[in-house]
C-alpha cells in the first residue's frame, strides 16, 4: 500500500498503507492547528470500517444469513477484504490528483482492516467450511482449487505488512526497507483479483470481478505511470549532468 508522508519512517513513503511514512513532517504543525476535526473522522472511519463486521453479527443473530450461512459469510469478508484494498490504494492517487494530504492520516487504519476482513475470511474457511481438516486445506492450498492457491499467497503476503505496520518496528526497519516491503500490497492486489477471478470464471460470472480488475488496473497503472515518468525525468537529469553536456566540460573543451 503506498506512501504515508505523515507517520512513516526516515526515508519516505509505503506502499501498503499498514504503516507510516515521512516527507511532510515539517508542514504538520500548521495541518494539525486546521485539522481538529481529524480525530473523529477517524472514529467515523473505524466505524465505518466495521460496519459490515457488525452487519454479519446482527445477520447471524436474526438467522438472516441465508440458506447457506457459511458462504454469505464467505464472501461477504472476501468482497470487503477487496474492497478494502482498493480503497488503500486509492489512496495515493486521489491525494495526488487533488491535493488531499489528510486522507493519508487514513491509510494505515484501513490497510488492518483489509487484513482484519482478510483473516476473517481466511478464518471462516479453516473453521465453518473445512472444519480444520488440515488435509483437505493442505490439497486446496497446494492446487487442487487454484484459486484457493492464489488467494492464500494473496493473504499470506499480507501478514508481514500487518506485523510491520507499528510506528515502532517501521521505524526499526527504516525507511527504505520498509517501503521495499510494503510494496508486497501490489502483488496482493494482482492476487486477490486473480483469486476472485478464478472463482468466478468457474462459475462464467465474470461481471464483477471485471469491475474490480478493472479498478484495480487504474489504481496499478496509475503507479506505473508515475514510475516510468519519474525514470525519465532521472534519465533526463543523468544525461544533463554527464560529461558530455556538463559545464565544467564545456568550459574545459573551450580552455582546450
Ligand atoms: C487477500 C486475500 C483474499 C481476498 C481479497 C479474497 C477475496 C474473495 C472474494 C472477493 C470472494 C468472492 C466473494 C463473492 O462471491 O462475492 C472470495 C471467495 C472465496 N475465497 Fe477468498 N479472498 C482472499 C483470500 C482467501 C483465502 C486465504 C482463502 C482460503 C484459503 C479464500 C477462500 C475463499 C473461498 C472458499 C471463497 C468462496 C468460494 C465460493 O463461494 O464458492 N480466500 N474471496
Amino acid at each position: 500500500m503506498p506512501p504515508d508522508p505523515h507517520n512513516a519512517p526516515a526515508g519516505g513513503a509505503g506502499a501498503s498503507g499498514l504503516a507510516p511514512d515521512t516527507v511532510v513532517r515539517h508542514a504538520r504543525r500548521p495541518m494539525e492547528r486546521r485539522q481538529r476535526w481529524l480525530p473523529w473522522a477517524k472514529i467515523a472511519v473505524f466505524l465505518l470500517a466495521l460496519a459490515p463486521l457488525l452487519r454479519l453479527v446482527v445477520y447471524g443473530l436474526t438467522d438472516r444469513l441465508g440458506a447457506n450461512p457459511v458462504e454469505f459469510i464467505t464472501r461477504s469478508t472476501g468482497t470487503w477484504t477487496l474492497v478494502m484494498l482498493c480503497v488503500v490504494l486509492a489512496i495515493t492517487p486521489v491525494r495526488r490528483w487533488f491535493g488531499q494530504s489528510w486522507l493519508l492520516r487514513f491509510r494505515r487504519m484501513l490497510g488492518l482492516f483489509a487484513f482484519f476482513y482478510g483473516a476473517l475470511h481466511f478464518a471462516t474457511y479453516v473453521w465453518l467450511d473445512q472444519w480444520f481438516d488440515w488435509m483437505s486445506m493442505l490439497h486446496d492450498v497446494s492446487g487442487k482449487r487454484p484459486f484457493i492457491t492464489v488467494g492464500f499467497a494473496a493473504f499470506v503476503m499480507m501478514i508481514p505488512l500487518a506485523l510491520t505496520s507499528p510506528h515502532v518496528v517501521a521505524r526499526r526497519m527504516g525507511g527504505r526497507r520498509w517501503q521495499r516491503l510494503h510494496r508486497l500490497i501490489y502483488a496482493t492486489a494482482v492476487l486477490a483479483i486473480l483469486h476472485y477471478w478464478w472463482m468466478k470464471a468457474g462459475k462464467n460470472d465474470l461481471a464483477q470481478p471485471a469491475i474490480y480488475a478493472i479498478v484495480m488496473a487504474g489504481l496499478l497503472g496509475a503507479r506505473v505511470q508515475w514510475a516510468l515518468r519519474r525514470l525519465r525525468t532521472q534519465a533526463l537529469s543523468g544525461s544533463s549532468r554527464s560529461p558530455a553536456n556538463s559545464d565544467s566540460t564545456v568550459s574545459r573543451s573551450r580552455t582546450r
